[in-house]
Formats: C-alpha cells, structure tokens, sequence
C-alpha cells in the first residue's frame, strides 16, 4: 500500500503520509513526496498543496534503520528539491511531533501551521549526528544563529506556542491538521501570499554576521556538558557555514559533516543506545494482558536523602505521596531538603513559585505508619540492612490495603528474602532508584521470584510516568548496576596496591568519559560506607583514611582535599604517602602503569562482569546492562555502555586481554566468564545476544 495518498478538495490537494508508527521518511515515503508533488506541481487544478500525517504524529526523522544501508529510491535532498521548486504554495500541518527529517521537510514548505499540541526539533544530535537535511543551514535563517545553536544541540522539543512566537510557524489553531491546513491553504489562495522560501530570509543573518564573538562565546558555554561528543562543534561548524557561505555550498558543508558524523563509532553507539532504551522497555514472556494495577497513591517509608528523592519523583508527575519517618525530627528534616530542593529549581527558573507549593503539597509527611494503608504502592527507603528491611515488610504488609504493591528501594539485599516475610510475596518488587533519585534517570525494577506479572507490567509502566528508564533485572547481590561497579572499584583497589595513585585512575576514566572516576566517587558516596569504627585496626585504606577522618566530601578530605568554597578536588600529598606506607606494610610490589592498562583494569572486570550476569539470566540482554550504565552512572553514551564497548573493540581481544590480567594477578574474578569465551570463540558479539 503506498504511503503517500492525495485527496483532492476542490482546489486544494491534500497529501498525506502513512508510515507508522512514527511517519519516519522511509523509502516509501520519499519516493511517494516526490512523484505527487512533482504532479501536483504542473495539475492546473490545484492552487495550493497541504502536507498532513495520518496517525499520532506528524513526521519525526528520517528513518534512522536505513541509516548505513545504501541509498535506495529518492534522497531526502531531491524530495526537499521537488518542494522549493513547487510554484504553488505547500503548507505543513503539523501534530504530534515535527522531527529533524520532519521538520527539514516542514522548513521547506511554504507555510507552517500546527495544532497547540504539536512538538518541534531537531533532535539528531542525540543520534550522535547533525540535521543532514538543511537543518543547520535554515533554522539559523528562521530563529537566528544563536537560538539555532540551543535548538540543535539541546536536541529538546519546542511547543508549537513558543515555536510560533520564534518565527518557526505561522499560526498555531485548533483543530485537526486537516482542518487547519485547509483552512490556511484556502487563506493562502484568497490572500495570494507569497511562496515563502526559508533559504531567502536575510534578516537574522545579517544581524547575526554582526556578533563576532558569537560562536567563541558558544563553544566555551558548552564545552563542559559537550565533552567528548562530536556532534556539537560539527553543528557549530554548520551554523557558522550558514553565515558565511550562500545557501548552497553551505548546504553541502553540511552534507559532508553530516556524512562524517554518521560514519563515526560515536554515532555507531548513539544510535544503538536509542534502540536499546526502546528494546530494554519489551520483555519477553510477560502476560501483556496482566491489568495494570492502578496506582493513584504513593507511600514512601524513610525520609532521607533517597526517600525524599523519591517522593519528589511522585510529586513532579502529579501524584499524592504519604512520607513516613519514625521520628518527628526527622521527618521535618527530610519535608525541609524536599522545600529546599524545589526552590532551588524556581530559583534557577527551572519550575515556578506556583509549582513549588503545589509539588510541596502533594507530600503529605507523618510518623503515623498507619497512614500508608490506603496506598496503591508503597516503597520503602530506609536503613541497608536486612533486618531492619524484613521488620518494615511485615509492618506494612499488616497495614497496607491488599493488591497494593510493596516495593523495597534495597540496592544489594535479597528481594526473595524480603518478600519471603510477607504474605503477599507476589505483590512484592524492588525499585532501585539511583542516587540523587530526583535526577538519576535509571530505575532497576527487580524482579523477585514470585512478583506477578501486573506488578511487574503496572512498575514498568510507572517508571515511564516519573520519566525514568526503567529496566527489569533480576535478584542478585547488587543487581545489574552496583554489581557491576563492584567488580570495577575492586580492580581500581588493585591498581592502588600495584602502585597507581588515585588521581591517575580518576584521570584515565575521566578521559575515557566518565563523569568522575572511582576514587572520586567513593568521596562522594563517603569512604565511611560500611566502615565500623570500634574494628577498624588500618587493615585496609579504607580504614585508614577513615581513621584520620577522611571520609570523603562531607568532611572536606577523603583520597582527594576538597577546597572548602568551591569543593574542588585537589591530590593530596598525605593520601600519596598514606598508600606507599600501606603498600610497603603489606609487601604490595609497586610498579609504573600505563594509561591504557589502567583502563583495562577498570573496564574489562566491568565486561566480565555483565557476561556473568548474562549466564545467570540476570539481565534479559547484553543492551539492557548498557542502558543501565548509561543512565545510572554516567558511562558515556557515544561509547554505548560496556557491552557495546567491548563489541566495539572485539570479543576475542577481551578475552585475551582478561586471560593476561589474571595470570598476573593470580585472580580468579578476572578470568574470563564461560560467555565471554564461547561467543569469543564463535566470533559472536555481545550484539547477537541482544534481540
Ligand atoms: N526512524 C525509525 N524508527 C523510529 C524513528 C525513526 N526516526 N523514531 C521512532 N522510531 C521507532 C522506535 O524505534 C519505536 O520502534 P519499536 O516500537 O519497534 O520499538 C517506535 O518508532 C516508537 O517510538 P517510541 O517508542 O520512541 O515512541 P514514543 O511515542 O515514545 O516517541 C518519538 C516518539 C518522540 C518520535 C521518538 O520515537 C523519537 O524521539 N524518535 C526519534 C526522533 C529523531 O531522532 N528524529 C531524527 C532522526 S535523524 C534525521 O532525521 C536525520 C535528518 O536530519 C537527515
């Protein structure tokens, strides 16, 4: 069936695409664009052409499966051609959401008109590419270089209101894309408006020829939430092109960067990402038809850092929470940082005044448990310990309203064990939010032996409502993410002891694209992490630095000094001395480590690690353990997650590589997994496993 339809009405031609579910400008779209456009372009009939979309959306890219895959039928370029060389006017009428290939082709219509709903952007630079379509070269033309820049490299969305009031549409209306697409068109006849040509508009381009230091300004404002990616500079490149170059050569600037970007393993791993979130949302065997559970009411058990961050989630999305502390004090601490947080956001211009005292008021704090007894899900956030979690279960599942959800918020602890003392295990599920949890955007949904399927299905669902990327893992000690992390701070330990420093191990993650490395997250965390004052005796570093009361940034000092006005880290010469007094005490051997095998020695155990989990069904596939590390520690996303990573350079140099380390080391926990071997020895990646 062709994805291209024309319905003719009176005078108007209305030409609509049908390529769900998004209208990406497949093949089939853009051979069927140019063929009746062409022919509506010489029919003497028709007076003025409206582009509309059937489905949820107007269209939202190309289509980023056929990228890699040679050319077949039109380009999107010779489609464009077809519609600035139309002599009638085409107006797009767009709902849902105009995206990079969609608006590029929007940008070449005469005229654009959307509903209030409707979305635009240019998004690509989260594929790690830049708008290949002109993009870069008629946004500029419209908004202006420096709103251009925002636009393409924030890759967010627009609303039609404010799109409207930056020049980008021409009327925003009620209505359905049909309606006021005709209507327009009707208005464009009657009125005989001008073919309006976006490569034609001057004026912000000759304003923005006047701002000499526009671009230097722009790359130091970015530099540090850019770092690593390659796409920003490139679109910086193109918008500086869109200025000094006339319309066409800038155009093929572009095409040539675009073309470079897509061929780079950044872009390889940006856009394995984007289908991996999508994929990590599909889990197979689960009984879709298990109901949702309705969850209008959130219990939340402990007001702490977590349990505060927690309920904000909640909060933000709309919805009712009940915070629970056992003591006044406390309780009142944890309601203040919740006011503190929110007026930081107002203050940054980031909510309103309004929505703070709203957000506020949707939690209700109490050191009543019993107030938790008409909750649809109650989560408990409260001390890491075993015990203390398997008493608050059985207090709730006393007092909580049956069919709720019961959720432990536990990051290591045994899920099973937890449920096992209520009577209602199958209700019973962990979500591990990440710390900040306001911010983090990953949450583990832990499935435990008995969780039921619309628990399970109604978590996941959840997890998208307080827009976070919600991945199911299974019950191990740690999970997915912190078990990983465990087999990673192990091994940066084991640099120490062989004689690297901290700030040399920080360094090397840090350039690989980590936001921070090891050492400096302990600080962050607190080396104090299940220290025990009354047994310490120096046995470990650990113990000492805790001994001389560096417990990392809280107390000014941990392996790093931290400036007291500005925190910034800086080495310190004692923890220097305090590791080579350690290394000597222990017999450690010291040596001189390169970079490189400072990156092996953090990373591969981390690959390991995840091969592990594969074989104990932990993780449903390789690209979930990847949308894990991407969301919940900041592994840099151009370089795809570790097991994306460890595709990239080959299963077999992995293994190799592992297989030395742990002869070396006489270290059973770097050999490599049974997985890791077998797909080695297949010549599989990691990839293969992940449909
Ligand atoms: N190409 C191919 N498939 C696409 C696609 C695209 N551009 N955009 C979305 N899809 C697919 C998804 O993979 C998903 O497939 P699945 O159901 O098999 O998993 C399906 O469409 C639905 O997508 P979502 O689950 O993401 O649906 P949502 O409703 O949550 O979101 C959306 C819709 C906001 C459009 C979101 O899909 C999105 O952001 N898409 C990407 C938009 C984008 O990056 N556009 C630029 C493309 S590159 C380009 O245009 C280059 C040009 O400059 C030359």
């Amino acid at each position: 069936m062709s994805m291209v339809k024309v319905e003719k009405h009176n005078n108007i031609a209305l030409v609509s695409i049908n390529n769900p579910p998004v209208n990406a400008l497949s093949r089939g779209v853009r051979d069927g664009l140019y063929e009746e456009i062409e022919k509506l372009g010489t029919t003497t009939d028709t007076e003025a052409i409206v582009l509309i979309c059937d489905g949820r959306s107007f269209v939202a890219g190309a289509d980023i499966k056929e990228f890699g895959k040679p050319l077949q039928g039109r380009s999107l370029q010779e489609v464009q051609n077809i519609f600035r060389q139309c002599p009638k006017p085409i107006i797009a009428a767009i709902h849902g959401t105009a995206l990079g290939g969609g608006l590029e082709l929007a940008l070449c219509c005469h005229y654009r008109v959307a509903v209030p709903t409707a979305h635009l952007g240019l998004p690509e630079v989260h594929l790690g590419i830049l708008p290949g379509a002109g993009g870069t070269q008629m946004l500029p033309r419209v908004v202006g270089a420096e709103k251009a820049l925002d636009i393409m490299i924030n890759g967010g969305m627009i609303k039609a209101k404010e799109a409207l009031d930056m020049g980008l549409l021409d009327k925003v209306a009620e209505g359905t894309p049909q309606t006021i697409g005709l209507e327009f068109a009707q208005h464009a006849i009657g009125s005989r408006l001008p073919l309006k040509k976006v490569e034609e508009l001057q004026d912000k381009k000759s304003a923005d020829l006047k701002k000499t230091d526009l671009f230097e300004n722009y790359r130091k404002k970015i530099a540090r939430k850019t770092r690593g990616f390659l796409a920003p500079e490139a679109i910086i490149k193109c918008v500086e092109a869109s200025l000094n170059m006339d319309f066409e050569e800038g155009l093929k600037f572009e095409q040539q960067e675009f073309l470079n970007l897509l061929s780079s393993n950044e872009s390889a791993a940006q856009r394995y990402y984007f289908f991996s979130e999508r994929q990590a949302k599909k889990i197979p065997g689960l009984d879709k038809k298990a109901p949702n559970i309705p969850v209008k009411k959130i219990g939340i058990i402990g007001a702490g850092t977590m349990g505060g961050g927690i309920a904000m989630n909640f909060a933000n999305a709309g919805m009712p929470v009940t915070l629970v502390e056992r003591e006044k004090e406390a309780l009142k601490k944890g309601l203040d940082t919740i006011r503190k947080n929110y007026q930081r956001s107002a203050d940054r211009g980031k909510i309103t005044q309004e929505q703070v005292d709203t957000r506020c008021g949707l939690i209700e704090g109490t050191i009543d448990f019993e107030r938790l007894h008409n909750c649809d899900l109650v989560i408990e956030a409260v001390f890491e310990l075993m015990e203390i979690k398997k008493s608050v279960f059985k207090k709730i599942d006393a007092i909580v309203k049956p069919g709720a959800i019961l959720a432990t918020n536990t990051s290591f602890l045994d899920v099973n064990e937890i449920a096992a003392v209520t009577k209602r295990p199958e209700s019973v599920i962990g979500l591990h939010f990440f710390s900040p949890a306001n911010i983090m955007k990953l949450l583990e949904v832990v499935r435990g032996e008995k969780t039921s399927d619309d628990v399970i299905n109604t978590c996941l669902a959840l997890a998208a409502k307080i827009k976070k990327v919600g991945v199911l893992v299974g019950v191990c000690h740690g999970f997915v993410g912190n078990r990983i992390l465990e087999a990673r701070q192990s091994q940066a330990m084991n640099l120490i002891y062989q004689g690297c420093l901290p700030w040399d191990v920080d360094r090397v993650l840090f350039n690989f694209g980590m936001p921070m490395g090891p050492f400096a997250m302990n600080d962050l965390a607190g080396n104090d992490i299940g220290w025990d004052p009354e047994k310490s005796n120096g046995a470990t570093i650990q113990e000492r630095l805790c001994e001389q009361g560096r417990k990392g940034q809280k107390t000014g000092a941990g392996f790093y000094s931290y400036d007291p006005q500005t925190r910034q880290p800086s080495p310190d010469p004692i923890v220097a001395n305090m590791i080579k007094e350690f290394n000597q005490d222990n017999g450690h051997k010291e040596r001189k480590i390169s970079d490189e095998e400072i990156l092996d020695r953090c990373l591969l155990p981390m690959v390991n690690e995840g091969a592990k989990i594969m074989e104990e069904g932990i993780a449903l596939r390789p690209s979930d353990i990847d949308v894990v590390w991407v969301n919940g520690y900041g592994w840099p996303v151009y370089k795809g997650g570790p097991m994306h990573w460890a595709d990239s350079i080959g299963l077999d140099k992995v293994v190799s590589k592992l297989e030395k380390l742990s002869s070396e080391d006489q270290n059973e926990n770097l050999k490599p997994a049974p997985l890791l071997l077998e797909l080695a020895k297949k010549g599989k990646s990691f990839s293969d496993l992940s449909q």
